[in-house]
């Protein structure tokens, strides 16, 4: 199959490079020139493990290709791709459109042959109907199909959610679409991956409700913590003992700091914005959202308590491990790490920070916190040691030069990395996330 996918970011180029792994003849487009010029000396726009070498291997088979011309890139493909930004609207949280809507206008004025147009984007109920309005009237005359197909790509693990994932879901109004959507999947479907066709209203709804589930059901396991931390309980165990329940599951069960990235964040927003929209309103997803926003900060408060109150805080110094909103990426967007690093340094407390991957995108957001080239730098004088992020790297650091570098063993661990016993033993005072 000839797929072509519009917009090179994230989404799109992950979703590319797999398309062409797969055996498809792929070609990915984005309007900026320097970006495609980067990608075809194989420098990738954004860190993702293993995307580098799907890419490189890809384009050397003949099987990716990379293009700022639309038109060029459309033609003669099976399937067109709509992978662009939909970021938040100022002001109201709705979905911004305008990039999808900018692209579905191009197809339609440049559209030469039969083709499926999939949005792959995260938009919001009715945004099909729309995209399929604007070809209708760009006056094409070849026969088209709006096609709605989410992706549920993880960050630092989308190549592999990609390649093997708990289902695909492509909603579809007509014959035409499915059968092409089909044999876009048909790869993944002889592994058996499950796919479900559904109506394309319907498809855009389920990706917002599972980014809003996944979101309340962190968001639950966090306010548990607290209720933990209050009782004398240990959240840990709590999610272990509701998770082995089939009907609960495992999974994202892990107390921290409040999510972040690109999705849960913004889509939960969107969410709300279509509830009220339809007058329908999503009263748990209101409150996830709002308490989210406040944990973030009630973190940054719980490392000022560390420091022995606000007042006294004044003038010490806080070591920041992790800044990025999870591991393995270099994305900052609503990262938890932003929220706390303001928290401190607004009461007068010195932020050194080192992250893996995420230094140089965050080091504009927080002007004020000093990036280091390694996590000992950043400790060294530190009265507070604070985990923001669990990166492998903080997993097993040297504790021993920790304490010797620290001006005082204080350890606040956001993530619960480490065995309170361990850590303690070393003669820290260690403060977690309900444990207590
Ligand atoms: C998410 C969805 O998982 C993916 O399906 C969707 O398409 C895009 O949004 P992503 O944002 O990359 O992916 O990260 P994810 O691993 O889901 O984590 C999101 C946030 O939740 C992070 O800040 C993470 O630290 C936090 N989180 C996750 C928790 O605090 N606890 C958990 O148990 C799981």
């Amino acid at each position: 199959m000839k797929i072509a996918m519009v917009g090179s970011g994230y989404v799109g180029l992950v979703s590319g490079a797999c398309f062409a792994d797969f055996g498809h003849e792929v070609v990915c487009i984005d309007k900026d020139q320097d970006k495609i010029d980067r990608l075809h000396d194989g420098v990738m726009p954004i860190y993702e493990p293993g995307l580098a070498e799907l890419v490189t291997s890809n384009v050397t088979a003949g099987r990716l290709a990379f293009t700022t011309l639309l038109q060029d890139g459309i033609s003669g493909v099976d399937a067109i791709f709509i992978a662009v930004g939909t970021p938040s609207r100022r002001g109201d949280g709705h979905a911004d459109l305008s990039y999808v809507y900018a692209v579905a206008q191009e197809i339609g004025q440049h559209l030469a042959n039969d083709a499926v147009v999939v949005t792959k984007s995260t938009v919001p109920v009715g945004t099909g109907d729309e995209v399929e309005r604007i070809l209708r009237e760009s006056g094409t005359t070849c026969r088209f199909s709006v096609v709605s197909n989410p992706e549920f790509l993880r960050e630092g693990a989308a190549i592999n959610d990609f390649k093997r994932p708990d289902r695909i879901v492509i909603g579809a109004e007509d014959e035409f679409g499915r059968d092409v959507m089909r044999e876009v999947y048909r790869p993944l479907f002889l592994n058996e991956s499950p796919i479900l066709f559904t109506g394309r209203r319907t498809s855009e709804l389920i990706k917002y409700a599972a980014n809003a589930f996944l979101a309340t059901k962190i968001t639950f396991i966090n306010e548990m913590a607290d209720l933990c931390e209050k009782v004398g309980a240990n959240v840990q165990d709590v999610s272990r003992g509701i998770g082995m329940d089939n009907r609960i599951g495992p999974k994202f069960l892990h107390a921290g700091p409040g999510y972040g990235g690109s999705c849960f964040p913004k889509d939960t927003l969107a969410l709300l914005k279509t509830a009220e929209d339809y007058d329908s309103p999503t009263r748990i997803v209101e409150a996830v959202v709002t308490a989210n926003e406040n944990r973030k900060r009630a973190m940054g408060r719980k490392v000022l308590d560390a420091l022995g109150g606000a007042e006294s805080a004044r003038g010490k110094k806080a070591a920041m491990l992790g800044l990025t909103f999870k591991p393995n990426t270099d994305d900052m967007r609503d990262s938890p790490a932003i929220a706390v690093a303001k928290t401190l340094t607004d009461v007068g407390v010195e932020v050194a920070a080192y992250d893996p991957e995420g230094m140089e995108i965050a080091a504009p957001l927080m002007p004020e916190v000093a990036m280091q080239d390694d996590p000992y730098a950043a400790i060294d004088g530190a009265d507070v040691v604070v985990i923001v992020t669990e990166w492998d790297a903080f997993r097993a650091l040297d504790l021993r030069r920790v304490k010797d570098l620290a001006k005082t063993p204080v350890l606040v661990d956001l993530r619960n990395i480490y065995h309170p016993d361990d850590v303690r033993g070393l003669g820290f005072e260690y403060i977690s996330v309900g444990r207590s």
